[in-house]
């Protein structure tokens, strides 16, 4: 299968990253940027570095519109750092930025029928590349964003992704044929500890390094907002390997949409009185499976980087 990531990169949009470049079924034909736990710019940035380090510079990075008011949010930087990255400091890249985001999301729609496009910050580019009736009728795409039976993660009713741009997600319901939601519901059941990275730092890679600095920083940060999980949330990588793997999470298919005004702005539900295309939410998840392929899949590209 083809796939586009659509990355914020943080910490776990790294781990995205690095589960799809390690992953024999998937050939990465781009990623885009878009902001949220970092600015458009530095997540751009952030994902050149590390596909240098992960040994795939020939991979185009395309940089996606940003918000004009945006700035990276408190929380956002004591989670991922300022750097978004943990503070794990990268080589600067040698390749820069490739074209449009919203061109390479139309035209490789257009091009290629086995696509997946993997979203996993908030949905301003996807909604953008929404005004091609083409791409919103055959687009498929599996996002990391929202939450229907648990409360919110920046709001007591919102996900951060969706609270970034809540209009650009309800667009994406209305509007996209074909969407996957890998919300909180599942991706708070997915939790990576000290156990798990101390397998990577083992290996005494610069790959394996970074992948373990970077995810004990975040673990780090989960034990002072969330210490009742008792590990950080995997939430982008469980996207990627959902478009990989579809029959890792069970779903519910509901019109869903994003409230947009008042006190709830930012909250994702199911309203059945709403005309338009089905959500798959993904309510379910098979954790034991996913965190086996996570697990086998990183240690091997960190093992050879
Ligand atoms: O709510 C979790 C999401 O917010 C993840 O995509 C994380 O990277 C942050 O962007
Ligand atoms: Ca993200």
């Amino acid at each position: 299968m083809k796939l586009i990531l659509d990355l914020d990169t943080g910490i776990d949009d790294a781990f995205a990253l690095a589960y799809a470049l390690a992953s024999p079924e998937v050939e990465l034909i781009g990623v885009t940027g878009t902001y949220g736990n970092v600015t458009v710019a530095d997540g751009v940035r952030n994902t050149l570095a590390l596909l240098e380090l992960f040994g795939r510079p020939d991979v185009p990075v395309y940089p996606g519109p940003q918000r004009e008011d945006f700035e990276v949010a408190e929380i956002s930087a004591f989670i991922h750092g300022a750097n978004g990255l943990g503070e794990v400091e990268l080589p600067a890249p040698a390749t820069g930025p490739a074209g449009s985001a919203v061109e390479l999301l139309i035209d490789a729609v257009h091009t290629h029928p086995d696509l997946v496009i993997v979203p996993t910050g908030p949905s301003t580019t996807i909604a953008a590349a929404l005004d091609d009736d083409h791409f919103a009728e055959h687009a498929r795409i599996v996002m990391m964003g929202g939450a229907l039976t648990v409360p919110g993660n920046v709001r007591p009713w919102a996900e951060a992704n969706v609270w970034q741009d809540p209009e650009a997600t309800n667009e994406v319901f209305r509007r996209a044929r074909h969407v996957t939601m890998i919300g909180l519901d599942v991706t708070l059941k997915t939790l990576l500890t000290r156990t798990e990275t101390a397998q990577w730092r083992a290996l005494g890679t610069p790959g394996g390094t970074m992948l373990a600095d970077a995810a004990d920083h975040y673990i780090g940060a989960y034990a002072t907002t969330s210490p009742h999980l008792g590990g950080c949330g995997l939430h982008d990588p469980l996207a990627v390997a959902v478009a990989v793997d579809p029959s890792l999470v069970e779903c519910l298919a509901l019109p869903m949409q994003v409230d947009v005004a008042g006190e709830t702005r930012g909250r994702t539900i199911g309203d059945l009185s709403r005309q338009g295309p089905l959500v798959n939410v993904a309510v379910g998840v098979d954790v034991a499976k996913f965190l086996g392929e996570f697990m086998t899949r990183l240690t091997r590209l960190a093992a050879n980087t």
